[in-house]
């Protein structure tokens, strides 16, 4: 692909001759002379640099300082700049964050109002949620959360829903004359599996939330970037008899929707991985693929007991997610070979999962533990227990799981497990937590899971009598 086009606030645009790891908000800022988005972090944790994207999946808030241009490929994007409408009307949301002071030295305002324009667009009153990606260092966040409270009632202007009759118009992008490539974007999984196959030094790129960073802090050249955003295939989500087989490409918001009735714990846990922002663009096959000790996913997943399916070229093999993580950032992966999707049960019904991080949203964390145990009689039929943040990988607790099974379901198990612990982890310390304080935590976390099974309330959102 020599060539993008897309539409910027309402305006056709084609792009040839970048770069393709140049990011959406350094085009906005520096060729299209769009400085209402700002940039704050440039690492996806702000949302100074938030856009509004629409394409055929509806619309989301997305962090351009961290979005490759070809990820817009195709799609309508919408900066602070068009949220006003022909004759500079203001967007309600706009006129809410003035009349309740939302604003004072004003860097983050367009974000939150794009943040907001998003949110109101799709009807949501979750506001906590839809505005967590968005940091504010003066005004505080009381009169922001009047001003979206404000905007509820106020029907979405006009100029607000051309985007999604328009986007459908977008001429594919294609030979763009003498103009360099702007990457490789493959549009089914056959033609990825060929092209990694014979360029095992591609750099696969899914939602640029992990790799966007490697550009902007590491100032890293990519060899052979191929984007794998157009892949409708990948980004599904099917029911399969009692498992869904959730595509690599499948984002973490997707994932958080799909597993809410089935496996509430889990998406409790995926709304406060990230932002919302990044939730939009991160995908479940990144999340795996890049190997993080600290990945929120994998744990879960792994407690889950999912099966992961990976592809070189025509050839297909699958393992248990845990099998997958080898050593620190060492994954069972062959040059060439990529993830192609992975599968989980529909009906784990003690299933939790808690997330330990020092601030409650948009935080990496320090510990996240996933517990599934089964019980039959009283008994411990099975258990299946895994953590980030305790190893250099995603890891299973066997000697707990051990100490568990088929042992009776009481405080005095949990101790024995509690001490069994021990021998599955030596985490580290680092700014995040200390080793000690990781053990503990851990170990409470089996203690915290014990009286959640019985229906004592657990969650730090709920404050008990
Ligand atoms: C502000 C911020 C907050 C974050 N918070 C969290 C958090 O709370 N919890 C958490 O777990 N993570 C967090 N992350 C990390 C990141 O969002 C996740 O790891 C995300 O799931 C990565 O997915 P991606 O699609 O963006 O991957 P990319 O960045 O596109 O790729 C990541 C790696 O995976 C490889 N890859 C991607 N897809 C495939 C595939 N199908 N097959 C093989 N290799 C592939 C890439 O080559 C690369 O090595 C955060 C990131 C940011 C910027
Ligand atoms: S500049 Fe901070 S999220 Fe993009
Ligand atoms: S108004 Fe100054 S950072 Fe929000």
């Amino acid at each position: 692909m020599s060539e993008i086009a897309f539409l910027l606030n309402g305006t056709p645009v084609r792009v040839a001759g970048e770069a393709p790891t140049r990011t959406l908000l350094d085009f906005l800022r520096e060729t299209k002379g769009l400085t209402g988005t700002k940039e704050g972090c440039n690492e996806g944790d702000c949302g100074a640099c938030t856009v509004m994207v629409t394409d055929a999946a509806g619309t989301r808030a997305l962090n351009a300082c961290i979005l490759f241009l070809p990820q817009v490929q195709g799609k309508a994007v919408r900066t602070v700049e068009g949220l006003c409408g022909p004759q500079g009307a203001l967007h309600p949301v706009q006129t809410a964050m003035v009349d309740h002071h939302g604003s004072q030295c004003g860097f983050c305002t367009p974000g939150f109002c794009v943040s907001m324009a998003v949110g109101h667009l799709q009807g949501r009153r979750d506001h906590d949620t839809v505005l967590a990606g968005n940091l504010c260092r003066c005004t505080g966040y009381a009169p922001i959360i009047r001003a979206a409270k404000a905007a509820e009632s106020a029907p979405v202007p006009d100029w607000m829903t051309t985007d999604a009759f328009n986007v459908a118009q977008i001429s594919s992008g294609g030979a763009g004359g003498e103009a360099p490539p702007l990457g490789f974007s493959p549009r089914s999984v056959d033609e990825l599996a060929d092209w990694y196959q014979a360029n095992p030094d591609a750099t696969l790129i899914a939602g640029a939330t992990d790799v966007g960073l490697w550009v902007t802090k590491q100032l890293r050249e990519l060899p052979k970037p191929t984007f794998l955003n157009g892949i409708a295939e990948m980004a599904r989500i099917e029911r399969q008899g009692d498992s869904l087989r959730v595509g690599a490409g499948v984002t973490v918001e997707a994932l958080r929707e799909a597993v809410a009735p089935l496996h509430p714990s889990f998406a409790e846990m995926l709304r406060r991985f990230a932002s919302l922002q990044v939730r939009n663009a991160a995908t479940i096959g990144g999340n795996i693929a890049n190997g993080s000790p600290i990945g929120d996913a994998p744990p879960a997943l792994i407690a889950l007991g999912a099966t992961l399916h990976l592809r070189q070229g025509g050839t297909r093999r699958e393992l248990p997610l845990e099998a997958f993580f080898l050593d620190y950032r060492k994954q069972d992966r062959r040059p060439g070979e990529f993830v192609e999707a992975v599968t989980i049960p529909a009906h784990a019904p003690a299933l939790r999962i808690y997330k330990l991080s020092k601030r409650f949203d948009q935080d990496i964390s320090a510990a996240c533990g996933g517990f599934n145990v089964v019980l039959n009689d009283g008994k411990v039929q099975s258990a299946r227990i895994a953590f980030g943040g305790m190893a250099g990988i995603p890891k299973r607790a066997a000697a707990t799981e051990a100490a568990l099974v088929n042992q009776p379901w009481n405080l005095a198990t949990i101790a024995a497990a509690r001490e069994a612990m021990a021998q599955d982890f030596t985490p580290l310390s680092d700014m995040r937590a200390s080793a000690a304080y990781r053990l503990t935590a851990a170990q409470n976390m089996l203690t915290r899971y014990f009286h959640d099974l019985a229906g004592h309330p657990v969650s730090v959102l709920e404050v008990a009598p």
